[in-house]
């Protein structure tokens, strides 16, 4: 990925925006992410996955592309600040917010969020899998929920988009927000918006396109509707390359092999006795999320440990995620967070958990 992303750069001709081969040479590229991305999300027409630069900006063109003054938008109490900022900003545009409470493991109830929903609800916005607890959502009643009272269902797959199987043909969500740069293993600087055909949102940000170059309005035809500006070319092409992996894999494989570690994560923290470990006992109601606390130990500190005498890379505090940590009782510190990955393997896991072992055991 790394190679096809510095051969991009050396090539970067501006997608869409000229017929000269550098030019084509771009088109192409996103072309392919764009199909690869439609393969993997069981989704028919490529052409509804919108670029963006991460999660939080495809989130963002969701939210405020949706919500007008007057809406009544719903959501739970372990989304991550990416959904809920732009919902608070919206509330001050005059749009009404419930935020359904998740349970002490970080999963929603589906019948609580139903309840929740009123007559001018016009957004269910949802995380699919916590990025705190790991808490698989149940999105399938979710969706028949909001289908049921005419609102659309936002998720927001930043945690699951390639490590938990998600095909839009059998979960036809209206709206479906991720990153490259995590599960679907892509660089930096990409993501996309999935929009259903016939969701009306309206373009945070209007402009250049390379396409309609004789009109002063936005073209209403996807993707250009919602993406305008030279796009990262150059970060596209490589999450092609990775997409491309994963449609060999399987998703299925990443998430069988996700879980086999999960299961050994969770066994081994559980036979440490001061270790709590946060989230869904069920490994098949969890994405590759751990979070975990030392008691009576700073969750800053065991990072920091876990690094400096042990080389292992975890993120502790609140994961730009507050209401979740308010959510299972660990707010304001938060926990430490471990997740495995398609190439994490089975001997880093036991080095991760013999160091927990020794820095839980200076503790006790
Ligand atoms: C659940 C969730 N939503 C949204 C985001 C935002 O993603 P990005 O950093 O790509 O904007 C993250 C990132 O950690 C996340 O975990």
């Amino acid at each position: 990925m790394a190679e096809t992303v510095a051969r991009a750069l050396g090539r970067a001709g501006n997608p869409g925006r000229s017929g000269h081969a550098l030019s084509i040479r771009s088109a192409r590229d996103l072309f392919v992410a764009r199909e690869r991305l439609a393969e993997l999300f069981g989704a028919r027409d490529s052409s509804r996955f919108v670029f963006t630069g991460n999660a939080t900006e495809a989130l963002n063109q969701a939210i405020k592309g949706i919500l007008r003054p007057g809406d009544h938008a719903v959501t739970t109490s372990v989304e991550h600040n990416s959904v809920m900022r732009p919902l608070r900003r919206m509330e001050e545009a005059g749009v009404t917010v419930t935020v359904v409470p998740a349970g002490p493991d970080g999963a929603v109830d589906a019948k609580a969020v139903a309840a929740a929903i009123r007559r001018r609800t016009r957004l269910v916005a949802v995380v699919h899998a916590s990025n705190v607890t790991g808490a698989i959502q149940p999105a399938r009643q979710i969706l028949r929920a909001a289908r049921k009272a005419g609102a659309y269902l936002l998720l927001d797959a930043a945690q699951t988009a390639g490590s938990v199987p998600l095909s839009l043909s059998d979960l036809p969500v209206d709206l479906l927000a991720a990153p490259g740069h995590k599960g679907l293993l892509g660089p930096q600087g990409t993501g996309f918006l999935y929009v259903r055909e016939g969701v009306p949102v309206v373009p945070l940000i209007e402009g250049g396109t390379g396409s309609r170059s004789e009109s002063d309005r936005q073209p209403d035809f996807f993707p250009d509707a919602l993406e305008s500006g030279t796009p990262n070319s150059v970060g596209i092409a490589g999450l092609g390359v990775s997409l491309a992996w994963l449609l060999r894999k399987g998703i299925g494989a990443v998430r069988r092999k996700e879980r086999e570690l999960l299961e050994e994560l969770v066994e081994g923290m559980g036979r440490i006795g001061n270790v709590t470990v946060y989230g869904p006992r069920d490994p098949s109601r969890r994405a590759s999320v751990i979070s975990f606390l030392v008691d009576g130990m700073d969750p800053a500190e065991v990072g920091r440990r876990l690094e400096k005498e042990f080389g292992v890379l975890v993120r502790s505090g609140l994961h730009c995620s507050p209401d979740s940590h308010r959510t299972i009782g660990t707010f304001p510190e938060g926990t430490v967070r471990v997740s495995p990955g398609p190439f994490t393997t089975g001997k880093e896991i036991a080095r991760f958990l013999a160091a927990l072992r020794k820095i839980a055991a200076s503790r006790r």
